[in-house]
C-alpha cells in the first residue's frame, strides 16, 4: 500500500495525469498553460487500441461546441498532446474546478469516447487591482479610525493562487483591511490611524500590494493617493511674537515702520491673512496706520518723543474664517533734539542798588529742556560785556550774581541776556532778556564846572544886580542829584559874606546885595557850597573871587594948597628968582585909581600969565622967565586939577603968590597965612584922630550889636540890602589882596604928587582917613538905623565929610 501511494504521488508530480479507467470514458488531469505537444495520457493504452491503427481509424479529438483544437493526438504514439494553450482562467473563470470536455473520434468503426480534461490551474495572474492609482482626497479634520473604501484586487488564479493578502506600505497614517460584503464580495479599507496635517504633507503615496498565495507568488500593487484637504484649523501665526523697532520721532509721515507679517498655514481662504490693530488707545490710532493686507505700520500722525517715548501696539491677524492670533509691537522712539531750552526767570531784585557788593544774587534762573539724554542737557551763559555772571546751582538753577561794583550814573540799565544752548546735534538754543535797572544811591557829591570862579563888578553897581553864576553838577538821580547852592558863611572886611552877596539856591546866579565901592575895597572871596538833597546829603564847595573895577567916581582931592575957604596961604617967590626955578607945588590926590587917578595940573586963570608955568603931571610952579621988577608983588594962579578918567573929573585952587624977599614986608599977609594954615593943618589932625576913634568904637558897638541881634533875630542877615556904615571899612587904598594875576591886572598905583617943599609926611600920615571920598558918606538917618536892626541899641555915627575949597 504504501509503495503504491508513493508510485502515485509520483505519478501526478511528474504528469499530473490520473488514469481513470471507465468504458467509454476517459478522464484527464493536466496543468494549464502547457507548452504544445505536452503529453496529456495515452489514449492508445487507455483504450486498448492498437497504435498502429490510430492513423487507420483517423483518431480525434474535438470539443464540444468549439472549432477550436486544444488537444490532438499523437497518431504514431497513441498520446494525447497539447495542441493548443489551454487557459484555464479563459474556460472556467473563478469556478474552484475546471473540466473541459472532448469527444474523442474513431471510425472504422465508429467509435466516440468522451474524453474529460480537468484543468488544473497553476499561478499565471497576479492579483490586480482596478486602477494603477487610487486618489482619495481626504479632509485633514477626519478623525483617527475613518475608513475608506479601497477595491480588491483581483487574481484569476484560484484557490491557493488567488490573492491572499494584502501589504500596506509602512507610513503613519494609514493601516489596510480587507472586508467582506454581505455578497461576498470582498473589498479593502484604509484606516486612518493617525490624523492628518494638510500643512505637514499636503499629500503621500503609498502602495498597496496585494500577494497571492501562488508558487512562485505573483503580486500587484496600487499606489493609493492621498490627497489631504485643507481644514481652517491653522490660525494666522506672526513671524515674531514681539516685533521691536524704533522710530527717530518727527518721522514724517508714510513713515515705514515696521511690517508685521503672519502667515497661515491653510490654504485658500482659510489662509488669507489680515491685519488690524488690537487695543489701540485713541492717541496712537492717531499716530500709526496699519495696512491691512500687508501688514506695513506707517506713521500718521505727529510722533513726538516728549508726548510718548514708548508705544506698545497689539496686532491682530485674522484668516479667512475668523482664526486669528495676536503680536506685540513696541516701538521706541528716539529722541530728537527738537526742544530748544526754556528759560524761566524765577525771582529777580530790580531794581538793585548801586553799592552791592560784588557777588551779590540779583536773580534766580531755571532751564528746562523736554528732550532727554544729552538733548536735554543744557549750558546757560551770559555776555561778557556786563558785571554779572551765571553760577550754577542745584539742578537746572542759576543764580546771577553781579561780579564788580555797579555804578548807575555810567550804566544804569542793563539787557542780561541769557543764552541756553543743550548738547544736541545740532544744538538748539534759547535766550532770555533780563532788564535790569541800577538803583541810585547818593554817591555823587555835586562838582562846580570849574574849579574857581571870578567875578568882575565895576564899582558903584546897583543892589541885586547880577555878577556870575556858578553851576555845579551831581550826576547821581532825582534829588539824589538835584543840587542846591548857598554861601558858606564868612567874613569880608568883618561884614558877613551875606552882606555883600547872596546866590540864588536853584540857579547858582551870584547877586550883588549892596553897591560896591572900589576905593573901599578893590577884591574878595567867598565860597558858595553847593550841597544836593540825598540823604545823607553831599556837599563840595569852590571859591569866588570878586574883584571891583574903578569907575571915575572921585574927583582930584586937592591937598595943597588948602582949600579955598581958608585961602590966605601964600607962597613968597623971591625977586631974583630965575627962570625955571621951583615956587610951589600944588599937591592933589584921587581916591581913584589908575586912569582915573592919574591927575594932571593946568594954570587956567593967573595975574601975569608969562610969569609961571606949571608941570603938567608933577603940580610943580616955576618961574618961566626971570622975575623983574616990573612984576607984580602979588601974583595969584587959579590951577585946575583934573584926572584922566572918562569923563574926567576935575578941582580948582587958587595960589597966591608974592614977589618978595622978606616977609616983613607984608606982615598982614604973613601971620594971617601962617595962621590959617597951621589952624587948617591941626584941625584936620583933630578931625581925623576925632574920627578915627569913633569909627572904631561905632564898629566895635556894631559888632556887639550884630551878635546881639543875631541871636535874637537870625534872618536878618540875610535881609537883602542892609546898608552897613562905610566908617568902619578898611581903608579903599588897601592892598589889593588878589592873586597874582589879579593883582598884575590891578595893579594900579595910587597917583599922587608929593609936595617938595611941604612935608610930604604930614599928608601920608592923615593920608587914609583925610581921603575919605565924599560921596561914600552915609546918608541914612539914625532912625534908618534902628528899622535896619530893630530894636538894637546900636546908633552909629555919622561920617565926616570933606569937602575940597
Ligand atoms: C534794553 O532793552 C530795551 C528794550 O528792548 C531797550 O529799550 C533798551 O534801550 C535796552 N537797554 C540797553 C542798556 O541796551
Ligand atoms: C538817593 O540815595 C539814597 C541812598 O543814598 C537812596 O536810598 C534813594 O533811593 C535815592 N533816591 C533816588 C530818587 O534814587
Ligand atoms: C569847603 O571849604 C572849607 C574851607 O574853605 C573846607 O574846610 C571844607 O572842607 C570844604 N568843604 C568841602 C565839602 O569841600
Amino acid at each position: 500500500m504504501h509503495r503504491r501511494w508513493f508510485l502515485q504521488s509520483c505519478g501526478f508530480a511528474f504528469f499530473f495525469v490520473a488514469l481513470q479507467y471507465a468504458h467509454g470514458d476517459l478522464s484527464y488531469s493536466v496543468q494549464e498553460e502547457l507548452k504544445r505537444g505536452s503529453v496529456i495520457g495515452n489514449i492508445a493504452k487507455d483504450l486498448g487500441l492498437e497504435v498502429g491503427s490510430l492513423s487507420a481509424r483517423k483518431a480525434r479529438v474535438d470539443m464540444e461546441g468549439n472549432d477550436r483544437h486544444y488537444c490532438g493526438i499523437n497518431l504514431r504514439s497513441g498520446d494525447l498532446i497539447v495542441a493548443e494553450r489551454i487557459d484555464r482562467e479563459e474556460h472556467c473563470g473563478e469556478k474552484p474546478s475546471c473540466v473541459l470536455k472532448f469527444d474523442l473520434l474513431l471510425e472504422n468503426p465508429l467509435e466516440l469516447h468522451r474524453l474529460s480534461l480537468q484543468l488544473q490551474d497553476i499561478n499565471d495572474n497576479a492579483p490586480i487591482f482596478p486602477k494603477d492609482i487610487v486618489k482619495l482626497e481626504i479632509r485633514e479634520s477626519a478623525d483617527k479610525g475613518d475608513r475608506y473604501r479601497i477595491n480588491a484586487a483581483q487574481d484569476a488564479d484560484v484557490g491557493k493562487n488567488s490573492v491572499e493578502r494584502y501589504i500596506l506600505q509602512p507610513n503613519p497614517h494609514f493601516l489596510f483591511s480587507i472586508q467582506t460584503t454581505s455578497a461576498g464580495r470582498k473589498y479593502g479599507e484604509l484606516i486612518l490611524n493617525k490624523e492628518l496635517d494638510r500643512e505637514e504633507q499636503q499629500e503621500m503615496k503609498v502602495l498597496l500590494t496585494a500577494v497571492d498565495g501562488g508558487s512562485p507568488q505573483r503580486s500587484g500593487t496600487v499606489v493609493i493617493h492621498v490627497i489631504v484637504l485643507d481644514a481652517n484649523d491653522n490660525a494666522p501665526v506672526f513671524t515674531e511674537a514681539v516685533y521691536t523697532v524704533t522710530l527717530p520721532e518727527n518721522s514724517p509721515m508714510k513713515t515705514p515702520v515696521i511690517t508685521v507679517s503672519a502667515s497661515d498655514a491653510d490654504e485658500g481662504v482659510n489662509g488669507e491673512v489680515t491685519y488690524e490693530f488690537s487695543r489701540l488707545s485713541d492717541k496712537t490710532q492717531k499716530l500709526f496706520l496699519l495696512d491691512e493686507k500687508t501688514g506695513d505700520i506707517s506713521v500718521t500722525g505727529d510722533i513726538d518723543y516728549e508726548e510718548g517715548s514708548k508705544y506698545e501696539v497689539f496686532v491682530e491677524a485674522k484668516d479667512g474664517y475668523g482664526l486669528s492670533s495676536e503680536a506685540k509691537v513696541i516701538i521706541d522712539i528716539t529722541d530728537v533734539n527738537d526742544n530748544a531750552p526754556v528759560i524761566y526767570l524765577k525771582s529777580l531784585t530790580n531794581p538793585i542798588p548801586e553799592n552791592v557788593s560784588p557777588g551779590t544774587e540779583v536773580g534766580i534762573i531755571n532751564v528746562q529742556d523736554r528732550d532727554s539724554e544729552n538733548n536735554r542737557h543744557v549750558r546757560c551763559s551770559i555776555q561778557q560785556n556786563v558785571p554779572f555772571k551765571l553760577v550754577p546751582s542745584i539742578k537746572n538753577y542759576y543764580s546771577l550774581v553781579t561780579t564788580g561794583q555797579l555804578d548807575r550814573e555810567l550804566v544804569s540799565d542793563y539787557n542780561i541776556t541769557i543764552t541756553a544752548t543743550d548738547e544736541g546735534s545740532p544744538p538748539l538754543s534759547s535766550s532770555k532778556t533780563v532788564q535790569l535797572s541800577v538803583a541810585d544811591i547818593n554817591d555823587n557829591p555835586p562838582v562846580f564846572e570849574e574849579q574857581s570862579y571870578s567875578a568882575y563888578v565895576t564899582e558903584n553897581n546897583k543892589p541885586g544886580s547880577t555878577l556870575c553864576s556858578v553851576t555845579a553838577r551831581d550826576p547821581d538821580w532825582r534829588q539824589n542829584g538835584t543840587v542846591i547852592y548857598s554861601l558858606l558863611p564868612g567874613e569880608v572886611n568883618g561884614a558877613p559874606v551875606s552882606s555883600y552877596l547872596s546866590v540864588n539856591g536853584d540857579t547858582g546866579v551870584i547877586h550883588a546885595v549892596r553897591s560896591f565901592d572900589y576905593e573901599q575895597f578893590r577884591s574878595f572871596k567867598v565860597h558858595v557850597m553847593a550841597r544836593d538833597n540825598g540823604s545823607p546829603p553831599l556837599s563840595s564847595n569852590v571859591t569866588v573871587s570878586v574883584f571891583i573895577s574903578d569907575v571915575n567916581d572921585n574927583s582930584p582931592q586937592i591937598l595943597y594948597p588948602a582949600p579955598e575957604g581958608n585961602s590966605f596961604m601964600t607962597e613968597l617967590v623971591p625977586k631974583a628968582a630965575h627962570g625955571g626955578s621951583l615956587v610951589s607945588k600944588v599937591i592933589a590926590v584921587d581916591a581913584d585909581s589908575g586912569q582915573n587917578a592919574w591927575l594932571s595940573y593946568h594954570i587956567v586963570k593967573s595975574t601975569d600969565p608969562g610969569l609961571f608955568t606949571i608941570g603938567l603931571h608933577s603940580g610943580e610952579i616955576r618961574t618961566q622967565r626971570d622975575i623983574s621988577e616990573s612984576d607984580s608983588m602979588k601974583q595969584n594962579l587959579i590951577v585946575a586939577v583934573k584926572d584922566n578918567g572918562q569923563p574926567s573929573l576935575s578941582a580948582t585952587c587958587s595960589m597966591y603968590l608974592l614977589i618978595s624977599d622978606n616977609l616983613a614986608e607984608v606982615p598982614e599977609l604973613k601971620d594971617i597965612s601962617y595962621d590959617e594954615k597951621n589952624s587948617k593943618l591941626t584941625s584936620y589932625l583933630i578931625i581925623a584922630l576925632v574920627s578915627v576913634s569913633t569909627f572904631f568904637l561905632t564898629f566895635i558897638i556894631i559888632i556887639l550889636g550884630v551878635r546881639f541881634c543875631r541871636r535874637r533875630k537870625p534872618r536878618l542877615l540875610f535881609d537883602g540890602a542892609v546898608a552897613i556904615p562905610s566908617a568902619y571899612l578898611p581903608p579903599n587904598y588897601a592892598d589889593v589882596d588878589g592873586t597874582g594875576t589879579l593883582r598884575s591886572a590891578y595893579n594900579y598905583d595910587a597917583y599922587l604928587t608929593t609936595g617938595s617943599r611941604t612935608s610930604d609926611f604930614k599928608f601920608v600920615t592923615s593920608y587914609n582917613d583925610n581921603t575919605m571920598p565924599a560921596d561914600q558918606t552915609l546918608r541914612k538917618s539914625p532912625s534908618d538905623f534902628a528899622d535896619a536892626f530893630g530894636d538894637c541899641e546900636a546908633s552909629p555915627e555919622v561920617g565926616t565929610h570933606f569937602i575940597c575949597y
